[in-house]
This record gives structure tokens, sequence and C-alpha cells, in this order.
């Protein structure tokens, strides 16, 4: 879930900077030794991903599958009902998630018994992506007890993140009156749940997700003191920030599924020109990039620069006076030209249900035995078991 501020504009706090210094000496690490490296990521599956999505996660996903880091995707499906009443077409937005991530070029585990075993340590070699739904692992549901016992209410409650999407939620109609569900307030636990169960050391993440990987590491941590004796049961994952920052929707805000204004990786040519068009800009002939000041052409000009390899001052030099309809253009023309290889890898895996099924399967298959392992050694830390 997201911080629905945009973050263009937004200077970063002493915890933000740490993480990106942080990031950086991960980033060499991961060149130099990409085998030491598990990582876990996900998302709830409300409906296609767009451009935000691939610029702010999936293409990275992507990056260090390719470098050589065993990738773990949660499709949280259970997850869906944390903001919102109605679960909608999970099975089909299921579908689509995991249509983007082949498409974007994710390298999923086929069959079963390949990979690295069921330890909770990376193993050497790059099997496929373990991509799975929360639903079908269900260890990850018991693991959230003990998990809960680390946690006081009052941390819960301090979550930025948590606070914000029950103020969104409660603004959408959502919680209504009823107030924070214990779902969305134990939300940091089920991800907490999500990234230690496969021992995952990493996590690729926007700026707005730190505070729940700081619950994750307090879970971590205190469930080796408390219940280990300080024996390390469970690692403490580190953040990795993503290094691009948020792009903006359609209308100027944050670019959302919910919001209406995305434009979907599915989404054809001709609907990418048209939503293109009606994005809002600003009455200036001369194309800038500013993001303070101008934060929807800024926004344009990154996505453009993005799809291109370039910069979005070189881009604003090129349309300068071009106006909005020039500025258009070229965003057009760059984004239908980036994706063009993507649609059509997203249009054969479309047509090929037994393979999306059997993708799925053999990601369930596998987190299930490594959740299987985590749940039993807790059990045993606990001294339920032997
Ligand atoms: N919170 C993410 C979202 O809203 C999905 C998610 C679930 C996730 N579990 C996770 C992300 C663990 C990173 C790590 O889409």
């Amino acid at each position: 879930m997201s911080n629905p501020t945009p973050a263009l504009a937004a200077s970063p706090t002493p915890s933000v900077l740490a993480a990106q210094h942080r990031s950086v000496e991960l980033e060499e690490q991961i060149a130099s030794t990409p085998g030491r490296f598990r990582v876990l990521t996900g998302d709830r599956p409300t409906g296609p991903l767009h451009l935000g999505h691939y610029f702010g996660t999936l293409a990275n996903r992507v990056r260090l599958q390719a470098a050589g880091v065993e990738v773990f995707v949660v499709i949280a499906d259970y997850q869906v009902i944390t903001d919102r009443d109605v679960a909608g077409d999970v099975r089909g937005n299921v579908r689509e998630v995991l249509l983007d991530h082949l498409a974007a070029g994710i390298v999923p585990r086929t069959g079963t018994g390949t990979g690295t075993g069921t330890g909770t340590r990376p193993g050497p070699g790059g099997p496929g992506a373990t991509i799975f739904t929360h639903s079908s692992v269900p260890a990850l549901n018991q693991l959230l007890l003990p998990f809960l016992s680390l946690v006081t209410v009052a941390e819960l409650q301090r979550n930025p993140t948590v606070k914000a999407e029950a103020a969104a939620s409660a603004a959408r109609g959502g919680a209504g009156g009823r107030g924070m569900s214990g779902l969305l307030l134990t939300y940091p636990v089920h991800q907490a749940a999500d990234i230690l169960f496969c021992g995952a050391n990493l996590v690729p993440v926007g700026q707005d997700q730190l505070p729940h990987l700081e619950t994750t590491r307090s879970i971590a941590r205190r469930f080796n003191e408390r219940y280990a004796a300080g024996h390390e049961v469970f690692a403490e994952p580190e953040a990795l920030l993503s290094p691009v920052p948020l792009l903006l929707g359609t209308d100027g805000a944050k670019m959302s599924k919910s919001a209406g204004n995305a434009i979907a990786l599915r989404a054809g040519e001709d609907e990418t020109a048209r939503l293109i068009r009606s994005a809002r800009t600003d009455a200036q002939r001369r194309i800038t990039y500013d993001p303070v000041h101008r934060p929807e052409v800024s926004s344009l000009l990154l996505t453009a620069a993005l799809c291109t390899g370039t910069s979005p001052e070189a881009l604003a030099e090129e349309v300068g006076d071009g106006g909005a309809v020039g500025l258009k253009a070229v965003v057009t023309e760059a984004v239908n030209e980036h994706l063009r290889p993507l649609r059509a890898r997203r249009r054969e895996f479309a047509d090929a249900d037994d393979h999306l099924r059997a993708v799925l399967a053999a990601g369930d298959e596998h987190a299930n035995a490594v959740a299987d392992h985590t749940l039993a050694t807790v059990q045993e830390t606990l001294g339920m078991t032997g």
C-alpha cells in the first residue's frame, strides 16, 4: 500500500537518507555477490499493473533477477480487503498481475524440485522466480500468530502508512464510519510474515514502505531475542530503495489503479495516446523540467526519459517551445515504443492458460515447502514440537 502524497517534490527525511545511502552499498554487493541475496516483494491484486508500477518496482525486479538474485513475488490476494469492502475479481486480477510480471521479463520457476531447497537462506544459482498467491500458503497466516505477540498496538497505531491508508480508505467511504479494521491495523505484521517466511534479506521498496519494513525488522529481532535466546532464526531484511520517484497519473495525482488516472501496461497504443492526451499539464508553452513548480509536466518528461533512457532535462530541451501538444507527442511515442515488446509478450502469455496455471502451481508448491519449513522451525523454537 502506498502513501497518497506525491513524492516528487518531497524532501527526504533522515531515515530515508540513511536508507538511500545503504541502498548504494547494497547495489554494489548485489553486483559482486548476487547469490547472497533473496528478494521478496509483491502486489495486492486489485487490477492490472500500470506504468508507475513498472518503473517503480517491476523493472527493478526484472533487473535484480537478471543480476542473479533469487526473487519471490507474493500476489497478496488475502490483503485486497485490507482497505476495501469488496475483493472484486480477485482471480482475474491475479492473472493480470502474473501476466504483467511475465511480460516484463520475470522468468518464473516452472516444474517442481528445482532451485535452492527449502532453507531460509539464499542458495547459489539462479532458479526461476517463485510467484505465488498468499491464499495458497496457509502457513503464512499461522506465522502471523506468534509474530503478533511481538508488536504492540501502540506501535501499529503509530505506523504512518497504516495511518495514511486508514485516512484514504475512510475518505473513499471504505472503512466508512466503522473505523480501522483489525486487518488494516495488523497489515505490517502480514507483510512481516510474507517477508520472513522465506528468509528474504532484501526488500525493494518505495519510501512509503520503510515503516512497514521497520516492523518486519523488529519482529525478526524480537523473535530471536525473546523466543530463541538470541539465536538467529530470522535475519533482519534490508530495504533496497527504488531509485525512481513516483510517477503522477493523468490528473496530476499519484498514479494509482483506484484513482482511474493510470496508464496500464496492457493498454493498447491508441488508448495510451488518448490517456496521455488527456493528461493535465500547465499553460506555459516552453517545456522545462521543474518537478517542484511544474509537477505534471515534469512527470510526463520523466516518463518519456525512463522509456528512452535519456534525461528529462534533455527531453525538455528537445520539446522546447512545443508546449503540451509537443510534449505529449514525444511521451506517447516513447511509451508505446518502450512497451511494444512487453505488450507483444503479454498477448502471447495471455493465450497460454496452461502455462499460467503451471507457473502459479510451481510457485505455490515451492512457497508452501519453504513456509512449512519455517513454521516448523518456529514451532520448534517455541517448544511446541518434538
Ligand atoms: N503491500 C504491497 C501492496 O500494497 C504488497 C505486499 C504484500 C508486499 N506483502 C508484501 C510488498 C511484502 C513487499 C513485501 O501492494
